[in-house]
């Protein structure tokens, strides 16, 4: 084994230490929490030992070309690639970064999720099940049957002029309809952008003046839990303002979602708008596939930087297709007889990964869930397991957190057996959380892959693959094959051995964005310029003795609320906006459900006395600007803000205020006006 360790990578030196400690130091005795997969699951599992991953770590890393030809030729390629199938530079001091995989290869994402599965058998089998927000409301599809929805959509897509490289905005709620239209602008080459629902009006436009879509497509309203939410008014009001910024679209398509709303009562513009079922049924079942090169953009989804414009990330096709699809086979230790749940929304990038284009790859069966984990109770998730018979189930920790506060009877009043993996996404996972989702949920039974990855990086980075691991609550463990995590210290040297420091990664993969939409530049400056020659993720990191990695959360102006990521640039040009509002500055505090919840620092125009009124009134803006999900937690009443004398909000000082921790301000001598840090401490009740 030494001799097999000494021929490892140094991408995999990490990982070395765990080898030795698997093949017979006992870690288990000086680690207590340490939770070792069972016997039953490792000797089914796809990788069932360490010694396994790393055999194919390694090669993944020594010969990544190799690895992913070998993965991407069990795809379907009109044509295949050329031979050198990954180039990458990642380091602007050698020019532009560019990231390239499967160049000139010609495919389709739609085609290998659905023709290729339905060619291979799958036909008959479903596809998706849907579970709506009330109980016994469900529908489900066949791959075949699917397929057939795809196309007429996609069809109908065609004869309104929408084509190859094309945008489709999608504001959708979790109907199936929502993955269906994914898969028809993937058949035609057209480039989604999902949207996720919950976003406003505003929010909605600004993404729609900066990818100029075709069509947006939605539906006239949805149920999320008792309330009834009117999504193409928002709409409607999103298209006013694109069309005042010149971008109007001439074709809003609204699927009529009956249980929420009638037709009748839908505010309707005749020669925009067309109701979906008026349409699209009408169109063949039948619609030939559009080949696109390997690097032809798939998709662009937005996602929050550190200033307030959002970030259209840009995933391409080939390498896209290969890594989400690899990525969940292993993680979830994938098998055809699998019935798997994801919670999240297909406005994230786990719902474009993991809902849809992962497991459909793969022929799976996925559960496509329009309601909300606590109506009609809190038990509903258990109910939808075993209503569905669900074996692998992949959720949030602030999830998790919220069901362990109620009591376990809404879990164990449900058999949940058929569970045998579970997963966790969006933020680090608690130990305390891990531990319940392990022992009440899973019985004690069910390995947990705690994935970390990001929209940037399209799928899983550093996950356990269960079966392998022995786990420790709370780390996500390895990286996955291809990927090489590097913990590189403020000067940008990489640190070896127990340490922490900021996490980047050293080579490219399959399913890394290849660019932000329309400014190459933001791309190179965000996230290939603060560590040169390094990809640079804005987590922190740190590894312990034994290699595993432990995410620490975001050191950057992003906050993570349930696993939404939002910066604070954001929140704070919202509560700007207000007229009565002069300046704002925001941070993230812990919070016990949400992950992190927002604090907000309100300074008023002068004159402007504050008011429990006017607290409400700047929540609702935020609201209404980006959506209910950023709306601050808590509003500080801020006669001034602490800043250097250049005029730099010093967070720090603010974060340390608003997490109380009143002793460790640091040094507050480089203030321009120490004075306010007194003046917000003693108003910190308001
Ligand atoms: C950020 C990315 C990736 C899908 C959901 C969020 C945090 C994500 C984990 C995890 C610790 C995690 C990171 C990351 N994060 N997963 N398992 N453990 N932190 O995607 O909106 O792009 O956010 O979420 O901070 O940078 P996203």
């Amino acid at each position: 084994h030494v001799e097999s360790m000494a021929q490892l990578p140094s991408g995999a030196g990490k990982i070395q230490r765990l080898n030795a400690v698997i093949l017979g130091e006992a870690l288990a005795s000086e680690e207590d929490d340490l939770v070792l997969p069972s016997e039953e699951f490792s000797s089914q599992a796809h990788v069932s030992s360490p010694r396994q991953y790393l055999e194919m770590y390694s090669r993944s890393i020594q010969d990544p070309a190799g690895f992913w030809s070998e993965i991407g030729s069990q795809f379907y390629w009109k044509e295949t690639w050329a031979p050198e199938v990954v180039s990458e530079n990642l380091d602007v001091r050698k020019g532009a970064v560019k990231i390239e995989w499967f160049k000139g290869a010609l495919t389709n994402i739609c085609y290998n999720a659905l023709d290729r599965n339905i060619e291979a058998g799958y036909g008959d089998k479903v596809a998706i099940y849907w579970e709506g927000n009330e109980l016994g409301q469900d529908g489900q599809l066949t791959y075949k049957e699917l397929l057939e929805k795809v196309c007429q959509l996609a069809n109908y897509l065609k004869s309104v002029g929408v084509g190859k490289g094309d945008a489709v905005v999608i504001y959708l709620p979790m109907l199936m309809e929502l993955p269906i239209a994914m898969l028809a602008c993937a058949r035609i080459g057209a480039v989604h952008s999902v949207v996720f629902a919950g976003f406003s009006a505003e929010s909605l436009a600004q993404r729609i003046v900066d990818c100029k879509p075709k069509v947006v497509i939605t539906c006239n309203a949805v149920r999320r839990g008792s309330k009834p939410i009117h999504l193409k008014d928002i709409v409607d009001n999103a298209l006013v303002e694109s069309t005042k910024n010149d971008v109007p679209v001439g074709l809003c398509l609204t699927y009529e979602n009956p249980s929420a709303m009638k037709r009748e009562a839908t505010k309707w513009q005749d020669g925009r708008d067309v109701w979906w079922q008026d349409v699209v049924p009408t169109f063949p079942t039948e619609c030939p596939v559009e080949w696109v090169d390997a690097e032809d953009p798939l998709f662009l989804l937005y996602t929050s930087g550190s200033t307030g414009k959002p970030k259209g990330v840009l995933h391409t096709t080939g390498g896209y297709m290969v890594y989400t699809a690899t990525t969940f086979k292993y993680a979830f230790d994938y098998k055809p007889s699998d019935i798997y749940w994801c919670t999240a929304d297909c406005g994230w990038i786990t719902g474009h990964s993991y809902v849809t284009y992962g497991p459909l790859l793969n022929g799976a069966t996925v559960i496509v869930f329009e309601g909300a984990p606590n109506y009609p109770d809190v038990g509903r998730c258990w109910d939808i397991v075993d209503k569905y018979k669900v074996t692998i189930f992949y959720t949030a920790p602030t999830l998790v957190r919220s069901l362990m506060r109620e009591s376990s009877e809404y879990v164990t009043r449900y058999s949940r057996k058929s569970l045998r993996v579970l997963g966790s996404v969006g933020e680090p996972i608690n130990p305390s959380a891990w531990r319940w989702f392990f022992n009440v949920v899973g019985d004690s039974r069910c390995p947990i892959s705690d994935t970390w990855w990001q929209t940037e990086t399209g799928g899983f980075m550093i996950t356990p693959l269960p079966g392998a691991w022995p786990q420790k609550p709370g780390s996500a463990t390895f990286p996955f094959f291809g990927v090489q995590p590097v913990i590189v210290d403020e000067k940008g040297n990489e640190i070896e051995g127990e340490c922490s420091g900021y996490l980047c990664i050293k080579n490219s993969w399959p399913g890394a964005f290849r660019t932000l939409y329309g400014d190459h530049e933001r791309y190179e400056t965000t996230y290939f310029k603060p560590f040169a020659g390094y990809y640079f993720t804005g987590d922190g990191c740190s590894r312990d003795k034994d290699g595993y990695h432990w995410l620490t959360g975001r050191v950057d102006d992003v906050i993570n609320v349930s696993g939404h990521r939002i910066g604070t640039a954001e929140v704070e040009s919202a509560l700007v906006s207000h007229p009565q509002c002069a300046e704002a500055a925001v941070v993230g505090i812990e919070h016990e459900v949400k992950g992190q919840g927002i604090y907000a620092f309100v300074t008023l125009i002068e004159g402007v006395p504050y008011s429990e009124e006017l607290r409400k009134s700047l929540i609702l803006t935020v609201r209404k600007q980006i959506g209910a999900f950023a709306a601050p937690d808590k509003i500080h009443w801020a006669p001034g803000l602490p800043k250097t004398r250049s005029g730099k909000i010093m967070r720090r000082i603010l974060r340390k205020i608003a997490s109380r921790q009143l002793d460790e301000l640091g040094d507050t001598s480089t203030l321009a006006d120490p004075g306010v840090v007194q003046q917000l401490i003693s108003l910190s009740d308001c």
